[in-house]
């Protein structure tokens, strides 16, 4: 039963490992486009850049209302939603300060809602809602973000909604309303498919991202949605672009929501999305903010387990960015500025087994990055660590550490590795990091016996209470 149990567990995790890199995989048979980078090299400023800043802006900044999702859930009519449309003016819009102010998070790209689940679009398209034509803003809010990033040596990243709740070709329309049904109609939905394909394209030709956010592959199958063409129109003709996974199977790195994961996700490359208090879009009766603190933990946190953090902002609808939100990106800049050593370009770190917090690796692995919360009681303590440790010091200042080896080494077993950072060393308001460079790539020592047997009636066993 336990046997079964675990395989079943196995078998899972396997299939969602396997998700991800499976239109990954299969991009490399792919021999007509030899020219074409390959997943990895495609991947490759996605992993080491580790923190991007996601940006909700629609309509729903004008009531400060939870984004498409209030009039599906059935929260507020839509006709009242969509009057929203009058009130989006972007009239303090500052593409190259929100530009600047991302940069000065250290952030290394970010993502821009293009076209959320109501179908209003930020840019000029063809067919549908948009700012342009529908609201005072009047104009494309796209662009001028596309190139204020790109002037800050930014990745250009852009969300894209799949579903389109607006759309009359669009089967749903709220929770409890449906337009039509696909098997009825097919032709009305392969409409739509063309509808939103042809949005895209126009995104590629215009914008030419680095990334596509894709959302709200949940409503159809891969099928329906031709996410396996759209892929491979993308790759065609953008192919140096990444994709995240929610395009239906055919994505390129996974997407957490909210929820840090509490072990390293079964993907390769995945991100952590996550709203920096409990809204994607400006809210203003929600003050949930987490500390600057606890964005930096769970920063180092992800970064250990090898992943991204994608940080979210709500601008106002005048295009005016919360002063808390500004503060904390500018703080996590400042942490990022004396301890990015630590963080980007870095792989996942080692094991909590073998040191209790977060750590991470140069891509050489010869460098091991150990996070530290707080104020510890005592040194930090490695285990298991096989490697000579030829310097040590406090990545934020450059102190130089004197680690101490503690315990006989029996066997093949490793010493203890206690480091003490002294207390007006560590970083007065945020997580410290410091460096053990090591005689070579990181080895760890595994335990390799078998753990002993506890036999009840074993007369020693007994004895010991
Ligand atoms: C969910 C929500 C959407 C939000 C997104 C951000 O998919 O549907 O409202 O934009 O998460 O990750």
């Amino acid at each position: 039963m336990r046997r079964w149990l675990v395989m079943l567990v196995w078998a899972l995790a396997a299939a969602g490992a396997a998700s991800v890199p499976a239109a990954a995989a299969a991009e490399s048979h792919d021999t007509t486009q030899p020219a074409a980078p390959s997943y990895n090299q495609r991947m490759q400023w996605f992993a080491d850049a580790k923190f991007g800043i996601f940006i909700h802006w629609g309509i729903y900044s004008v009531d400060g209302i939870t984004e498409s999702w209030s009039f599906f859930d059935g929260d507020i009519p839509y006709v009242d939603y969509m009057k929203q449309l009058h009130g989006f003016t972007a009239s303090h819009y500052d593409p190259q300060a929100w530009a600047n102010l991302i940069k000065a998070s250290g952030a290394r790209y970010a993502v821009l809602t293009a076209k959320h689940h109501d179908g209003v679009a930020l840019w000029p398209t063809k067919r549908g809602l948009n700012v342009v034509k529908d609201t005072p803003a009047h104009r494309d809010l796209v662009g001028p973000f596309v190139k204020a990033l790109r002037k800050d040596d930014l990745k250009v990243g852009l969300y894209f909604s799949l579903i389109d709740w607006s759309s009359p070709l669009y089967p749903a329309f709220t929770h409890d309303q449906t337009r039509y049904r696909i098997e009825d109609d097919p032709a009305r939905w392969t409409r739509f498919v063309t509808y939103y394909q042809d949005q895209v394209h126009d995104l590629t030709r215009r914008y030419h991202p680095d990334l596509y956010w894709f959302d709200g592959d949940w409503e159809h199958t891969p099928a329906q949605w031709h996410t396996k063409q759209l892929r491979e129109w993308i790759l065609a003709h953008n192919p140096d672009a990444i994709m995240n996974s929610r395009l239906a199977g055919y994505g390129d790195y996974g997407t957490p929501e909210q929820g840090v994961p509490i072990a390293r996700p079964p993907y390769k490359y995945w991100e952590l999305c996550l709203t920096m208090n409990n809204s994607w879009g400006w809210q203003p009766h929600d003050h949930h903010f987490k500390s600057v603190d606890e964005l930096i933990r769970i920063l180092a946190d992800t970064a250990g387990m090898g992943g991204n953090l994608l940080l979210d902002i709500g601008p106002r609808a005048d295009g005016t960015i919360p002063k808390i939100e500004s503060d904390t990106l500018k703080q996590i800049g400042q942490w990022l500025g004396k301890n990015g050593e630590a963080i980007y370009g870095t792989v996942a770190g080692i094991p909590k087994d073998y040191y209790e917090g977060a750590s991470t690796l140069s891509k050489d692995r010869k460098t091991l990055y150990l996070f530290i919360d707080g104020n510890p009681e005592g040194p930090v303590l490695v285990k298991g660590l096989t490697n000579r440790v030829v310097r040590a010091w406090v990545v934020g200042n450059g102190t130089i550490l004197s680690p101490q080896r503690v315990g006989a080494t029996l066997g093949t077993a490793p010493a203890l590795l206690y480091v003490h950072v002294p207390a007006d060393e560590l970083d007065p308001q945020h997580v410290t990091a410091i460096a053990l460079q090591l005689d070579g790539p990181i080895k760890l020592y595994r335990d390799t016996a078998k753990p002993a047997q506890l036999d009840p009636d074993e007369p020693t066993m007994r004895t010991v209470n």
